[in-house]
């Protein structure tokens, strides 16, 4: 029989390309917890809806009795966990929900897991595995000068969103730990790429650019992030599910380190010259505004532990993946339309208007 992996927050932006690579990679079968939030989107996965190797689940990961259910049908071999609310500026407005869900909702499923996995087989408990999902922002801010996050610097969280993530991994480490449960946690860089949600910096300014809105840099624009395209993250994962060492924790990075403005930049030639317009280059519409409280200066990945053990390095280059992400948000009106509804206007409403 194929082996099943449970994948929560399948319908959002990272889970959704990594079940669409799964799939194609014809890895077994993968059913999709997700809660569908407002980042949630099923039209994401609606090339595989029919497909007799996927299953969706309408749920929320807190939920024990629905996840107890679940896990008693599927009997999966592994969980791959994306489920959370991810959204800095968000945490900063509203951090409760990512208490209930990247703490609470983490440590349910958690428990859950582990009633499940003391029930299995010898042999089953020894192959089954948890793969958390994880940021670089847990390990705080970098100065320019700092060399890049490895997996042993410490812990210094400093946004609600990245405080709720450092709170999940420290559980997930602490099963692991305590009770055997054989976990992996992955902190990954910031990724982009196709199924973004555009209140995140790349598809915002993207879509902003097309219209010809202003595209607001918080600060001085010279914040760095490190980038990486999706698809190389949902690769990085499958080798960490599929070769890792239980109990590890693997940083996983672009090796690209680019200052904010740079990338505004960049989109900003990318879409004057595939959809190009009259009057001035996109450029001129870039607006500087606020400050983001507490905005991390610099974030930077040694991910040379996951190329060393597994043999991973990203595929893409920045210069190629923006272009075809550019590309991909500018031929997927159909989908633009679908997000950009009466909740998102009235987030970039409230948020920008300030
Ligand atoms: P996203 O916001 O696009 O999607 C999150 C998904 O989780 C949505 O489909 C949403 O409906 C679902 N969800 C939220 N709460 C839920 C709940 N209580 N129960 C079930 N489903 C729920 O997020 P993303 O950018 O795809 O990020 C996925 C994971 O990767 C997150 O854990 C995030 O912390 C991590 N991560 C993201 C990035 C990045 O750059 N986007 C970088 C590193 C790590
Ligand atoms: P974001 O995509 O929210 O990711 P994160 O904060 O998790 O790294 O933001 C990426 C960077 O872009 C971050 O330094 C904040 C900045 N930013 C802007 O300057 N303007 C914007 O409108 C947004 C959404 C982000």
């Amino acid at each position: 029989m194929p082996s099943t992996i449970l994948v929560t927050g399948g319908a959002g932006f990272i889970g959704s390309n990594f079940i669409l690579q799964r799939i194609e990679e014809g890895t077994g079968q993968v059913v999709n917890l997700d809660k569908l939030t407002y980042a949630g989107n099923l039209r994401n996965v609606d090339s595989i809806s029919s497909d007799r190797r996927y299953e969706f689940v309408h749920g929320d990961i807190g939920d024990r009795e629905l996840v107890r259910r679940l896990l008693e049908r599927c009997q999966p071999s592994a969980i791959v966990h994306f489920a959370a609310e991810t959204h800095v500026d968000r945490s900063i407005r509203g951090p409760d929900d990512f208490i209930r869900t990247n703490v609470d909702g983490t440590f349910a499923l958690l428990e859950e897991t582990r009633a499940y996995w003391s029930g299995l087989s010898d042999d089953a408990r020894n192959h089954f595995r948890f793969l958390h999902v994880s940021t670089d922002e847990v390990y705080g801010s970098l100065g320019p000068n700092d060399p890049p996050f490895s997996e042993t610097t410490p812990y210094a969280p400093n946004s609600p969103y990245s405080a709720s993530k450092a709170a999940s991994d420290h559980l997930v480490r602490a099963y692991h730990h305590t009770y055997g449960l054989p976990t992996f946690t992955t902190n990954c860089s910031n990724n982009y790429g196709r199924f973004q949600f555009p209140e995140k910096l790349i598809p915002l300014m993207i879509l902003n650019a097309r219209e010809g809105k202003p595209l607001p840099v918080y600060g001085d624009g010279k914040n760095v992030r490190d980038w990486l395209f999706v698809e190389d993250h949902c690769a990085a994962i499958s080798k960490v599910l599929d070769q890792g060492r239980p109990g590890e924790t693997y940083n996983i990075g672009g090796w690209n380190e680019k200052r904010n403005l740079e990338v505004i930049e960049t989109i900003c030639d990318i879409v004057d010259e595939v959809a190009p317009r009259d009057g001035a280059p996109r450029k001129e519409l870039i607006t500087f505004v606020k400050d983001r409280p507490g905005h991390d200066r610099r974030y930077a990945m040694d991910a040379r532990k996951i190329e060393r053990e597994l043999g991973w390095r990203p595929k893409e280059t920045f210069e190629s993946g923006i272009r075809k992400t550019v590309r991909w948000y500018l031929e997927n009106e159909d989908w633009i339309r679908d997000v950009t509804s009466g909740a998102y206007r009235q987030w970039i409403a409230a948020h920008y208007s300030v």
